[in-house]
């Protein structure tokens, strides 16, 4: 079986990118899955997530700018039980660094084809800039969080344009898996936008709907997936789910759109 590799986007921040790329790869990796994480966001937020105050000398820079073999920046998670291709704060300039680069685009494209894993997740920064273009392109699949309460259509589009760009533009064949409803709360204008969300995207909205949930916070703060963390919690069951749903989603050949 060929690695899926699993690009999670949104240029909003705070719509649940990091936590969903942490606890995904988490849940995957306990389903017996072969998992490494990159971390493309120049805030390292899932590198601190996982490794706490923990800081790499090398990383996802020195593989995308130096063209350090990403073998020698990957780190080991034994409570995520996972890989990992940190990121660091030096990563907020790769993009100046990279710009005359022919191929620009595909840098990390050309890194990753050597991995071998069952999934490869991708945790892009918010921004639609170089950095999530590398993280589009480097994928086959995209993921894409969306919290109904910052929830915009226009922001949405931009995205989308974005993509359907990176396809025409540069080969690439990535396609939406799915489009995961997250923080979710019973309210009046969050079931208004998740009804839109539902509308706009039909059957690409996940089954599954990450709930708000404290936990989720409290487990990336104690550096544990949220099912070690507290199995029970409505989180954790919920991402337990969407690891299902991954799992059991056929990757299709693209059709067009
Ligand atoms: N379902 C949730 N319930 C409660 N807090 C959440 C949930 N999802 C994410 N958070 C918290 O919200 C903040 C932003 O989430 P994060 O995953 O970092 O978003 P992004 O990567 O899109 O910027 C973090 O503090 C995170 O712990
Ligand atoms: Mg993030």
């Amino acid at each position: 079986m060929a690695m899926r590799r699993i690009c999670v986007a949104n240029q909003k921040g705070g719509v649940a990118k990091t936590t969903t790329s942490l606890n995904l790869a988490a849940e995957l990796a306990r389903a017996g899955k072969k998992v490494i994480l990159l971390d493309m966001d120049p805030q390292y937020s899932s590198t601190a997530a996982i490794f706490g105050n923990q800081r790499f000398e090398f990383n996802i820079y020195n593989v995308i700018v130096d063209k350090m073999d990403i073998q020698s920046v990957i780190q080991h998670s034994d409570a995520f039980g996972i890989d990992v291709v940190p990121s660091d704060i030096e990563l907020s300039g790769a993009t100046l660094r990279i710009n005359e680069h022919i191929g620009r685009e595909k840098v990390l494209y050309h890194y990753t084809r050597k991995l071998k894993y069952d999934f490869m997740i991708v945790d892009a920064p918010p921004s639609l800039g170089l950095l999530t273009v590398n993280a589009l392109t480097a994928c086959d699949e995209l993921l894409v969080p969306i919290c109904p309460e910052f929830f915009s259509l226009k922001g949405i589009k931009l995205l989308e344009e974005i993509v359907e760009n990176v396809r025409v533009g540069l080969g690439s064949d990535i396609k939406i898996t799915g489009v995961l409803i997250t923080r979710f709360r019973e309210r009046l204008v969050t079931n208004e936008a998740r009804n839109a969300i539902r509308n706009y995207f039909g059957n690409k909205v996940f089954k599954v709907m990450i709930p708000e949930n404290i936990t989720l916070e409290e487990a990336h703060n104690a550096h544990l997936p949220v099912y070690k963390y507290d199995e029970k919690s409505k989180g954790a069951e919920a991402y337990r789910l969407l690891a299902k749903e991954i799992i059991n989603a056929r990757p299709q050949k693209n059709t067009g759109k």
